[in-house]
């Protein structure tokens, strides 16, 4: 009797959990697997067939966390195999490459994805999301020199666009290379101990400090500026209005955007536009 004791103990600390990968093909969500599991990096592009699934154990805090693996294949063929595993899921590792713009683009559709396939009753505000930008040039600074740079091509999303995106929707993220190995391990840990606390806290994921700490108009408002076509579309107002109109319409961005008040990935650099695009038009109204 006394023998069976901390055994119990034991397994009510333990948990099982069943995480899934998401994103398009080819963005890398093998080889951040690959790179935390086995700490090694492939090259050569092995199209996952289907589903792959392994399982590892993870300890967090005094938990021992058997982790379920679902790694998605990305191409659209493998649809009708992926939609049989959405289901029962803590979390969800949603991958998309720097330096494919439309690998960011589809997020939102795997999202979609997802929920049609969890139906009417299945629940997306509790499962645990971690979005990795992958394929980053971050490197490790050491004696002013910079080692460790993953060598792929022009980046075209760049952290402030992905963390606004990810943030808004009260995900985590992170800057991830699967060929140099940066930021996995930080990200894998941030992503079990948030998918721990989801289990402690009764199955609710929860709030992140970022994503209180903006608006979705402050981060829609940041997304139409990088958008905008001119000036007159960024400050919202039409070609050829008055310098009243263009100070009342700066103003108002001023107001929602300032860096003392805004604290939303990219706002600084979405005030400093308006501020130019708010002195440019000035400059041409006579
Ligand atoms: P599917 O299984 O088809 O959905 O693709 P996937 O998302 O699993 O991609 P995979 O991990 O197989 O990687 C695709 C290609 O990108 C391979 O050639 C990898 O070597 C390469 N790759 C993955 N991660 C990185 C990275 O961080 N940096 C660079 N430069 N290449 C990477
Ligand atoms: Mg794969």
């Amino acid at each position: 009797m006394e023998a069976s004791m901390p055994k119990r103990k034991e397994s009510a600390k333990s948990l099982r959990i069943k995480v899934i990968s998401m994103g398009n093909a080819e963005v890398g969500k093998s080889c951040i697997i690959k790179r935390y599991c086995e700490k090694r990096f492939v090259s050569k592009y092995l199209a996952t067939i289907g589903i792959d699934y392994g399982v590892t154990k993870v300890q967090v805090r005094d938990r021992e966390i058997k982790v379920n693996i679902f790694d998605m294949a990305g191409h659209p063929f493998f649809y009708e195999v992926r939609n049989e595993f959405y289901k029962d899921t803590q979390g969800v590792i949603l991958v998309y490459d720097v330096g494919q713009k439309d690998s960011f683009d589809a997020l939102d559709a795997w999202l979609a994805e997802m929920k049609q396939d969890l139906g009417p009753h299945g629940n997306m505000e509790n499962i645990v999301f971690v979005v990795c930008a992958n394929k980053a040039k971050v490197g490790v600074f050491s004696l002013n020199f910079v080692f460790q740079i993953d060598c792929t091509k022009h980046r075209c999303v760049d952290e402030s666009e992905g963390r606004l995106w990810a943030e808004s929707k009260g995900f985590l993220y992170f800057e991830t290379s699967a060929q140099t190995g940066e930021g996995i391990n930080e990200m894998f840990q941030t992503f079990y101990l948030s998918i721990v606390d989801l289990c402690e806290n009764g199955g609710k994921r929860p709030v992140t400090n970022s994503s209180a700490s903006f608006t979705k108009e402050q981060a829609d408002t940041i997304r139409r500026i990088r958008n905008s076509k001119d000036s007159w579309d960024m400050l919202g107002v039409k070609p050829g209005a008055s310098r009243d109109e263009v100070n009342k319409a700066y103003r108002k961005l001023a107001v929602l955007l300032h860096p003392d008040k805004c604290v939303a990935p990219g706002s600084e650099d979405a005030f400093k536009a308006v501020v130019n695009a708010r002195t440019a038009l000035l400059k041409s109204i006579k």
